[in-house]
Protein backbone atom coordinates (compact mmCIF):
# COMPACT_ATOMS: atom_id res chain seq x y z
CA UNK A 1 0.00 0.00 0.00
CA UNK A 2 1.46 3.66 -0.54
CA UNK A 3 1.12 5.17 2.54
CA UNK A 4 1.70 9.08 2.58
CA UNK A 5 4.90 10.61 4.45
CA UNK A 6 4.06 14.50 5.46
CA UNK A 7 7.10 16.09 5.93
CA UNK A 8 6.41 18.90 9.05
CA UNK A 9 9.37 21.34 8.88
CA UNK A 10 7.56 23.73 11.47
CA UNK A 11 9.60 26.48 11.61
CA UNK A 12 12.76 25.48 10.53
CA UNK A 13 15.34 26.25 7.22
CA UNK A 14 16.50 29.31 5.93
CA UNK A 15 15.50 29.53 1.96
CA UNK A 16 18.74 28.52 0.84
CA UNK A 17 18.90 25.32 3.41
CA UNK A 18 14.71 24.65 2.05
CA UNK A 19 16.18 24.53 -1.55
CA UNK A 20 19.63 22.31 -0.69
CA UNK A 21 16.84 19.80 0.81
CA UNK A 22 14.50 19.45 -2.00
CA UNK A 23 17.26 19.54 -4.08
CA UNK A 24 18.77 16.35 -2.41
CA UNK A 25 15.22 14.72 -2.00
CA UNK A 26 15.03 15.11 -6.27
CA UNK A 27 18.33 14.14 -6.71
CA UNK A 28 18.46 11.04 -4.23
CA UNK A 29 15.22 9.73 -4.47
CA UNK A 30 15.53 6.58 -6.22
CA UNK A 31 11.73 6.11 -7.73
CA UNK A 32 12.16 1.99 -7.99
CA UNK A 33 12.38 1.69 -4.47
CA UNK A 34 10.37 4.14 -2.91
CA UNK A 35 7.23 3.56 -2.36
CA UNK A 36 5.37 6.08 -0.87
CA UNK A 37 4.30 9.30 -1.48
CA UNK A 38 6.16 12.49 0.09
CA UNK A 39 4.19 15.59 1.42
CA UNK A 40 6.66 18.99 2.07
CA UNK A 41 5.30 21.27 4.76
CA UNK A 42 8.01 24.13 4.15
CA UNK A 43 7.24 28.16 6.29
CA UNK A 44 5.16 29.57 4.04
CA UNK A 45 6.98 32.38 2.99
CA UNK A 46 9.29 29.29 0.76
CA UNK A 47 6.15 27.42 -0.30
CA UNK A 48 5.26 29.43 -3.70
CA UNK A 49 8.74 29.83 -4.69
CA UNK A 50 9.50 25.30 -4.30
CA UNK A 51 6.50 24.43 -5.42
CA UNK A 52 7.15 26.03 -8.70
CA UNK A 53 10.81 24.85 -8.67
CA UNK A 54 10.63 21.27 -8.30
CA UNK A 55 7.40 20.57 -9.34
CA UNK A 56 7.53 16.61 -9.29
CA UNK A 57 7.62 17.45 -5.47
CA UNK A 58 4.09 17.85 -3.49
CA UNK A 59 4.01 20.99 -0.98
CA UNK A 60 1.39 21.17 1.90
CA UNK A 61 0.89 24.60 3.85
CA UNK A 62 1.42 24.07 7.69
CA UNK A 63 -1.89 26.46 8.01
CA UNK A 64 -4.19 28.25 6.76
CA UNK A 65 -6.50 31.37 7.78
CA UNK A 66 -10.55 31.15 9.22
CA UNK A 67 -11.34 34.12 6.76
CA UNK A 68 -12.15 33.02 3.20
CA UNK A 69 -10.83 34.56 -0.58
CA UNK A 70 -9.60 38.26 -0.12
CA UNK A 71 -9.88 41.04 2.31
CA UNK A 72 -8.23 42.82 4.73
CA UNK A 73 -6.77 40.48 7.04
CA UNK A 74 -3.21 41.56 7.82
CA UNK A 75 -0.61 38.52 8.03
CA UNK A 76 -3.05 36.51 6.82
CA UNK A 77 -3.12 33.85 4.03
CA UNK A 78 -6.19 32.30 2.61
CA UNK A 79 -6.64 29.19 1.19
CA UNK A 80 -7.55 30.62 -2.01
CA UNK A 81 -4.12 31.88 -1.96
CA UNK A 82 -2.51 28.50 -0.88
CA UNK A 83 -4.12 26.72 -4.14
CA UNK A 84 -3.13 29.79 -6.19
CA UNK A 85 0.40 29.31 -4.68
CA UNK A 86 0.05 25.47 -6.12
CA UNK A 87 -0.50 24.23 -2.73
CA UNK A 88 -3.55 20.64 -2.78
CA UNK A 89 -2.98 19.91 1.11
CA UNK A 90 -3.12 21.79 4.15
CA UNK A 91 -2.25 20.70 7.61
CA UNK A 92 -5.33 22.19 9.59
CA UNK A 93 -5.34 22.23 13.72
CA UNK A 94 -1.78 20.94 14.71
CA UNK A 95 -1.61 20.44 18.48
CA UNK A 96 1.17 23.31 18.72
CA UNK A 97 -1.26 26.22 17.44
CA UNK A 98 -4.31 24.98 19.68
CA UNK A 99 -2.06 24.87 22.50
CA UNK A 100 -0.03 27.80 21.73
CA UNK A 101 -2.14 29.93 19.38
CA UNK A 102 -5.47 29.24 20.90
CA UNK A 103 -6.71 27.44 17.98
CA UNK A 104 -10.02 26.01 18.70
CA UNK A 105 -12.18 23.65 17.56
CA UNK A 106 -14.56 25.81 15.81
CA UNK A 107 -11.84 27.39 14.04
CA UNK A 108 -10.64 24.14 12.95
CA UNK A 109 -13.57 23.16 11.42
CA UNK A 110 -14.05 26.71 9.32
CA UNK A 111 -10.28 26.27 8.09
CA UNK A 112 -11.25 22.59 7.17
CA UNK A 113 -14.18 24.20 5.26
CA UNK A 114 -12.40 26.59 3.78
CA UNK A 115 -9.80 23.99 2.06
CA UNK A 116 -12.72 21.91 1.02
CA UNK A 117 -14.46 25.08 -1.08
CA UNK A 118 -11.18 25.26 -2.66
CA UNK A 119 -10.44 21.42 -3.46
CA UNK A 120 -7.14 21.53 -0.93
CA UNK A 121 -7.54 17.99 1.12
CA UNK A 122 -7.28 19.17 4.85
CA UNK A 123 -5.39 16.94 6.95
CA UNK A 124 -7.06 17.54 10.21
CA UNK A 125 -4.88 16.53 13.68
CA UNK A 126 -6.58 15.46 16.69
CA UNK A 127 -4.66 14.43 19.63
CA UNK A 128 -5.01 14.38 23.64
CA UNK A 129 -2.83 15.24 26.15
CA UNK A 130 -1.27 13.29 28.98
CA UNK A 131 -3.44 13.56 31.70
CA UNK A 132 -6.25 12.72 28.96
CA UNK A 133 -4.95 9.60 28.38
CA UNK A 134 -4.01 9.10 31.93
CA UNK A 135 -7.75 9.25 33.15
CA UNK A 136 -8.75 6.85 30.66
CA UNK A 137 -10.65 9.56 28.78
CA UNK A 138 -9.16 10.07 25.87
CA UNK A 139 -11.98 8.03 23.50
CA UNK A 140 -14.51 10.61 24.20
CA UNK A 141 -11.74 13.38 24.04
CA UNK A 142 -10.61 12.19 20.22
CA UNK A 143 -15.10 11.98 19.78
CA UNK A 144 -15.27 15.05 20.66
CA UNK A 145 -12.70 17.08 18.82
CA UNK A 146 -13.69 14.76 15.51
CA UNK A 147 -17.33 15.67 16.09
CA UNK A 148 -16.32 19.69 16.36
CA UNK A 149 -13.65 20.30 14.39
CA UNK A 150 -14.92 18.50 10.93
CA UNK A 151 -17.87 19.45 8.96
CA UNK A 152 -19.50 16.57 7.30
CA UNK A 153 -18.61 16.53 3.73
CA UNK A 154 -18.42 13.95 0.96
CA UNK A 155 -15.27 15.45 0.01
CA UNK A 156 -11.83 14.07 0.40
CA UNK A 157 -9.91 15.04 4.08
CA UNK A 158 -7.37 12.69 6.40
CA UNK A 159 -7.11 12.83 9.74
CA UNK A 160 -3.43 12.76 12.08
CA UNK A 161 -3.65 11.06 14.85
CA UNK A 162 -1.07 13.25 17.12
CA UNK A 163 -1.02 12.47 20.50
CA UNK A 164 0.55 15.51 22.37
CA UNK A 165 2.68 13.40 24.66
CA UNK A 166 4.25 11.67 21.62
CA UNK A 167 4.61 14.49 19.87
CA UNK A 168 8.88 15.80 19.65
CA UNK A 169 8.94 13.79 23.35
CA UNK A 170 10.69 10.25 21.58
CA UNK A 171 7.42 8.45 23.18
CA UNK A 172 4.92 6.88 20.65
CA UNK A 173 2.08 4.81 22.35
CA UNK A 174 2.27 1.24 22.01
CA UNK A 175 0.86 -0.53 19.44
CA UNK A 176 -2.26 -1.76 20.91
CA UNK A 177 -2.70 1.49 22.06
CA UNK A 178 -2.67 2.91 18.51
CA UNK A 179 -4.71 -0.20 17.64
CA UNK A 180 -7.49 0.57 20.13
CA UNK A 181 -7.60 4.43 19.41
CA UNK A 182 -7.18 4.06 15.43
CA UNK A 183 -10.14 1.34 16.00
CA UNK A 184 -11.99 4.11 17.57
CA UNK A 185 -11.29 7.12 15.29
CA UNK A 186 -12.25 4.62 12.40
CA UNK A 187 -15.80 4.13 13.75
CA UNK A 188 -16.31 7.65 14.02
CA UNK A 189 -15.34 8.71 10.43
CA UNK A 190 -15.71 5.68 8.39
CA UNK A 191 -13.54 6.04 4.83
CA UNK A 192 -11.16 8.48 5.90
CA UNK A 193 -7.63 7.93 5.27
CA UNK A 194 -5.39 7.87 8.86
CA UNK A 195 -2.53 8.69 9.57
CA UNK A 196 -0.61 8.89 12.91
CA UNK A 197 2.40 11.84 13.89
CA UNK A 198 4.49 11.80 17.19
CA UNK A 199 7.89 10.86 17.20
CA UNK A 200 8.02 8.75 13.84
CA UNK A 201 11.78 8.20 12.62
CA UNK A 202 13.36 5.39 10.50
CA UNK A 203 13.03 2.95 13.04
CA UNK A 204 9.70 2.86 14.36
CA UNK A 205 7.97 3.43 10.77
CA UNK A 206 7.60 0.34 9.94
CA UNK A 207 5.75 -0.75 12.69
CA UNK A 208 3.60 2.02 13.07
CA UNK A 209 2.37 1.83 8.96
CA UNK A 210 2.31 -2.12 8.98
CA UNK A 211 -1.54 -1.17 11.13
CA UNK A 212 -4.34 -1.96 9.35
CA UNK A 213 -5.80 1.33 9.85
CA UNK A 214 -2.93 3.98 9.35
CA UNK A 215 -2.20 5.54 6.14
CA UNK A 216 0.48 7.30 6.75
CA UNK A 217 2.83 9.51 9.13
CA UNK A 218 3.14 13.23 9.71
CA UNK A 219 6.99 13.64 10.51
CA UNK A 220 8.27 16.62 12.45
CA UNK A 221 11.83 16.18 13.58
CA UNK A 222 13.17 12.99 12.13
CA UNK A 223 11.69 14.62 8.85
CA UNK A 224 14.45 17.49 9.06
CA UNK A 225 17.20 15.12 8.12
CA UNK A 226 16.82 14.63 4.42
CA UNK A 227 18.41 11.97 4.36
CA UNK A 228 16.27 10.01 7.18
CA UNK A 229 13.15 11.24 5.08
CA UNK A 230 14.24 9.35 1.66
CA UNK A 231 15.21 6.31 4.08
CA UNK A 232 11.56 6.56 5.45
CA UNK A 233 10.04 6.83 2.05
CA UNK A 234 11.34 3.68 0.99
CA UNK A 235 9.61 1.40 4.11
CA UNK A 236 7.94 -1.03 1.83
CA UNK A 237 4.52 -2.79 3.83
P1 LIG B 1 7.71 15.01 15.81
O1 LIG B 1 6.57 16.05 15.35
O2 LIG B 1 7.83 13.98 14.71
O3 LIG B 1 8.92 15.82 16.00
O4 LIG B 1 7.20 14.37 17.08
C1 LIG B 1 5.40 15.60 14.73
C2 LIG B 1 4.45 16.76 14.50
O5 LIG B 1 4.44 17.71 15.29
O6 LIG B 1 3.70 16.77 13.52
Amino acid sequence: MVSLIIANWKMNFTPEESINFCNNIVNQIDNSTTTNKLLIAPPIPYIAYLAQKFQSLSFCAQNVSVHEGYGAYTGEYSSRILKNSGIDYCLVGHSERRELLGESNDMVKSKVQNCLNVDITPIICIGEPIEVRQHGKHKDFLRRQIIESIPSTKKKLIIAYEPLWAIGSGMTPSISELKETFGVINSITGNTRLIYGGSVNQSNIDRILDLPDVGGVLVGKAALNYKSLIRMLSVNI
